[in-house]
């Protein structure tokens, strides 16, 4: 029996937390299911006699997972039942440094920010963990991607959407807004055109406007109380010119997962006009109905596949934008990959080792995480969707993924939407930049509470016309 006492150089990992109780996280308990920590740790030590005939001098003991697995695999069976509940109510604080809750703190009393797609919940344990652990004891010279990250990541879209993803088209890139950029000009120069979903996420505009391309949009519009593409305007878009199509699923901001139908729609019409597809995929992780499912456009037939550049990151689902600098673009084409490399050269920085850390650590560590937000978020989605129903004045389509809502404030007829609510305390994003000055869109990636409070000032805003 090879058990020892405490270990403090044990490598950060998903049984931080039940196998090293000092290291417990203040937003995460572990509980077996009603049973108390105390009374958990008894219990296996119990099991840890039973099966191995195991004796401790002074009765406690506390064991690495390694070494638990190794000697132990009766526990196996009941690490699994051990669940981390993270408290989502539980209000933190807004570092001094945050960008949404500093954007409009001087503009009255005290306003509370809805805008941009962040969450204010902390980042999971298990990254932060990591992200201390890469701090500790090495240097922070430049770094390159863990051959462990590529290879939990192509795993991940392997088990999640039976997708699989050669380690050779996958590029590292420091975000997905420079990988929408490089991507417009890879397909084309200036004076070529881009066709991209309206509204949309304004990077999506910007990349194009900013590479002097025309901008060709292909609507949404509310059909049966849900957004669809306008697919019928597809034939006047062709021949304009366009060299790329930017797709954004599950969209941003209405909330859509699209179908395999809808997506093979896309995928016909941009290999029938020889466009490249950039398919934006950040928000993917975040399906609220659970009879939705997300596809990856590359999925659908490895022709579309070698047209496409696919964007991802961990960084919407796991709360990691402050940590920056992370994306990865799957572009299986060894040509338009080279020219995608050549079109970012110099100007898109390397990730660096925090960001690998804390990336490596959501892919692999926090799926129990992630189930706990996304039922969370689904909570917070309904009491929204109930909530903005009884208002007069607004309406919205129901969200399928995200934790954004596109509302429409057309009926209010307001001189300025979004100055109108942040007079009134609550600052949501305005709807001109992404292509709709009617409407708004509310971040509900917040407490339950903060977002009885946001809802609760804008009713107050609506009484004052
Ligand atoms: C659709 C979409 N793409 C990209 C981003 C930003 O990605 P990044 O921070 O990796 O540049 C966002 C952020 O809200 C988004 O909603």
């Amino acid at each position: 029996m090879t058990c020892s006492k405490v270990h403090r150089d044990s490598k950060p990992s998903d049984s931080a937390y039940w196998a090293r109780p000092t290291s417990l996280s203040r937003d995460s308990m572990p509980t077996l299911i009603g049973i108390r920590p105390s009374f958990m740790m008894m219990l296996l030590l119990l099991v840890i006699r039973q099966r191995r005939g195991f004796r401790s001098r002074w009765g406690i003991m506390l064991c690495r997972r390694a070494e638990i697995n190794r000697c132990l695999p009766g526990a196996l069976s009941l690490q699994k039942s051990v669940r981390h509940i993270v408290d989502f109510d539980r209000p933190v604080r807004p570092h001094s440094d945050s960008m949404k809750w500093n954007r409009y703190a001087g503009s009255g009393p005290e306003v509370l920010p809805a805008w941009v797609a962040d969450m204010d919940f902390l980042t999971p344990a298990p990254v932060r963990d990591a992200v201390q652990q890469r701090l500790q004891g090495a240097p922070l010279g430049y770094a390159e991607a863990p051959q462990a990250l590529l290879e939990v990541f192509r795993a991940r879209m392997q088990r999640l959407y039976g997708w699989q993803v050669e380690q050779e088209w996958v590029v590292v890139i420091p975000g997905v807004v420079p990988g929408l950029f490089g991507a417009v000009r890879t397909a084309g120069n200036a004076g070529d055109a881009v066709i991209t979903q309206t509204p949309n996420y304004h990077h999506f505009f910007g990349a194009a406007e900013f590479s002097a391309q025309q901008l060709l949009p292909l609507p949404n519009h509310l059909q049966g109380g849900r957004w669809e593409m306008d697919f019928d305007q597809l034939p006047q878009l062709a021949g304009q010119g366009a060299r790329s199509f930017l797709l954004c699923n599950p969209h941003n901001p209405l909330g859509r997962v699209l179908t395999r139908r809808e997506l093979s729609q896309v995928a016909e019409f941009c290999l029938q006009q020889n466009l490249l597809i950039c398919s934006d995929e950040i928000h993917a992780e975040l399906i609220l109905d659970e009879d939705k499912q997300h596809i990856p456009l590359a999925s659908l037939a490895p022709e579309v596949a070698a047209k496409t550049i696919t964007l991802v990151s961990p960084s919407k689902a796991f709360n990691l934008p402050g940590i920056g600098a992370f994306a990865l673009a799957v572009i299986p084409d060894a040509s338009i990959r080279g020219t995608f490399a050549q079109r970012i050269y110099g100007l898109a920085a390397h990730p660096g080792a925090l960001s690998y850390a804390a990336a490596l650590a959501a892919w692999r560590d926090c799926d129990d995480w992630l189930g706990q937000l996304l039922q969370y978020l689904r909570g917070n989605r309904d009491v929204l969707e109930q909530r903005i129903g009884a208002m007069t004045g607004i309406s919205m389509a129901h969200v399928e993924a995200t934790y954004l809502a596109w509302l429409d404030v057309s009926a209010l007829e307001l001189e300025n939407p979004f100055q109108h609510f942040l007079a009134h305390g609550v600052a949501l994003s305005d709807g001109t930049p992404m292509g709709d000055r009617n409407f708004l869109r509310l971040n509900f990636g917040t407490t339950r509470a903060n977002l009885e409070q946001i809802l609760s000032r804008m009713e107050r805003a609506l009484g004052a016309g």
